[in-house]
């Protein structure tokens, strides 16, 4: 394997939202000669069945549940049983490449922002460990200053009766205006002690000991944050963002590598393909969240009396505890003018011209990709550091709606309308900024812009270390 540049091993989070970055980071480090090993849960493995080949292999290991577990459905669970398996099953399959003579030595592993057992094990071996949060800049900022917001007396929450939730937050630096509502919803519990609270407290933490901090975002959108981050980082914070853009600019030398860990239904393309230009409100809540039968209802009607052209992806996890069962007199209403699929190839469905819009759960690779191809979004957020984009995607950088958290068919009704109909002033001016952070986006990812120099920055870091033995 002549010409290798370094072997990275990449370790994503076992969900959608975290595999997706990585794969894409996976094809731009191959496509700039660098071998990678891909490590997932057997769990995922097994969704994703992916081949090795001469440039990346696949590596997985047991996230120590028993099959029948919900797995991100139960996420504390999930977290806290790879915190305990996961070290020792990492540690093993870096052990094993660095006693293999088939392929390179390890020169870099790039975990999960999560994952901060790997400094150990990156310290074991000498080689450096880049910490990928695959959060926003701002959702990642505000899991930074937990210590501060715990300090401030702002989480945990007093009491669960909400009456905080609308207190301005002024402490966390360039991240203006934040509400107490707009934190993750990790924070905004009332038990200090709780797991998920303690986790990313301590994850957020540990991210100084990597050495660089990978985050799927770009300077021209989030600057202000990256720059405060880079002042508390020590200038390790680089963004390399959107990856969906910059990942497509390189052949495809992992074309079947597969990435969804559900089958993508194609069938809504030729569907999109009949419809007028920017008619469709694509309708999609992501990989974890889950909804009660209520909303789903409520989701339904809204869309149903919004009279607008609708697809929308119902996960079959999508309602907790059963299966999806939408009324049949909605299915009937809305037979011409609504497409159900189980999962969506949705990078190709928010770049199709018939999709004029988005109602999103607001988690960060959806807000990005709907950015990258302009399309305006209503925030629906559930949990995690959605609240927090959505914030930033309504009030700060202004293409979106904010809905509220009780979902009524008469707000989404009136949201989808208001979406869908931006002809009246305020419609053009959120297209128009639109239009300018889809053009920055692109820019950012092209030679010249912020985003490729600091990936040529990490590429060139990367090689330094593997260099100098380290
Ligand atoms: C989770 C958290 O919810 C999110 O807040 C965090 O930033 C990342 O981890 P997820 O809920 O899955 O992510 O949402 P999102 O970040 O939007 O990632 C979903 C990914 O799956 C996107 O890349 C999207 O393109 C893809 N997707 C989603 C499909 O390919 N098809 C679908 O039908 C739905």
């Amino acid at each position: 394997m002549d010409g290798v540049r370094g072997h990275a091993l990449l370790l994503p989070f076992p969900a959608q939202g975290h595999i997706n970055p990585l794969m894409q980071l996976a094809k731009i480090l191959i496509a700039n000669h660098f071998v990678v090993t891909f490590v997932n849960t057997d769990f995922i493995e097994k969704r994703l069945n992916n081949k090795s080949s001469e440039y990346m292999s696949f590596q997985s290991f047991p996230d120590g549940l028993p099959p029948e577990h919900g797995r991100t459905l139960k996420l504390p669970e999930l977290c806290e049983s790879l915190q305990k398996h996961g070290p020792f099953h990492v540690e093993n399959i870096v052990e094993k490449i660095m006693q293999s003579l088939r392929v390179p030595p390890l020169t870099i592993i790039v975990a999960d922002g999560v994952f901060s057992f790997t400094q150990q094990i990156a310290d074991k071996f000498g080689v450096p460990r880049v910490a990928f949060w695959t959060t926003s800049a701002c959702g990642f900022s505000a899991y930074y200053y937990m210590p501060l917001l715990i300090e401030q007396g702002y989480i945990p929450l007093k009491d669960d009766s909400g009456s905080c939730k609308n207190d301005v937050i002024s402490c966390i630096p360039e991240m203006e205006a934040l509400r107490v509502k707009d934190l993750p919803s990790f924070l905004t519990v009332t038990d200090a002690e709780d797991y998920m609270f303690q986790y990313l407290l301590r994850e957020a933490q540990n991210t100084h000991q990597a050495s660089l901090v990978l985050l799927n975002t770009f300077q021209e959108l989030e600057g202000p944050v990256l720059r405060d981050l880079n002042a508390k980082f020590g200038n390790k914070v680089l963004s390399i963002g959107p990856l969906l853009l910059s990942s497509a600019c390189y052949g495809d030398l992992i074309a079947d590598t597969k990435s969804s860990i559900w089958n993508e239904e194609t069938s809504c393309l030729e569907w999109l393909d009949k419809q007028q230009e920017s008619s469709v409100i694509y309708v999609c809540f992501g990989s974890i969240a889950v909804l009660s039968d209520e909303e789903l209802v409520e989701f339904a009607w809204g869309l149903e009396a919004s009279n607008q052209t609708f697809l929308w992806v119902i996960r079959p996890d999508l309602v907790r505890g059963s299966s999806a069962v939408l009324p049949g007199e909605f299915l009937e209403r809305t037979k011409e003018r609504g497409f159900f699929v189980a999962w969506a190839p949705q990078i190709k469905v928010l770049s199709h011209p018939s999709v004029g819009g988005f109602l999103t759960h607001s988690g960060w690779n959806s807000t990005i990709e709907s950015i990258s191809y302009g399309v305006p979004m209503i925030s629906s957020p559930f949990f995690a550091e959605q609240p927090t984009n959505r914030r930033f995607v309504d009030d700060v950088w202004k293409v979106g709606y904010e809905m509220r958290e009780n979902v009524l068919r008469e707000e989404v009704e009136a949201l989808v309308r208001k979406l869908m109909n931006l002809g009246e002033e305020q419609g053009r001016e959120m297209r128009f900024r639109l239009k300018i952070l889809k053009e920055r986006a692109v820019a950012s990812v092209k030679v010249g812009g912020a985003s490729y120099k600091n990936m040529q920055d990490f590429l060139r870091q990367m090689q330094m270390k593997m260099k100098i033995g380290n």
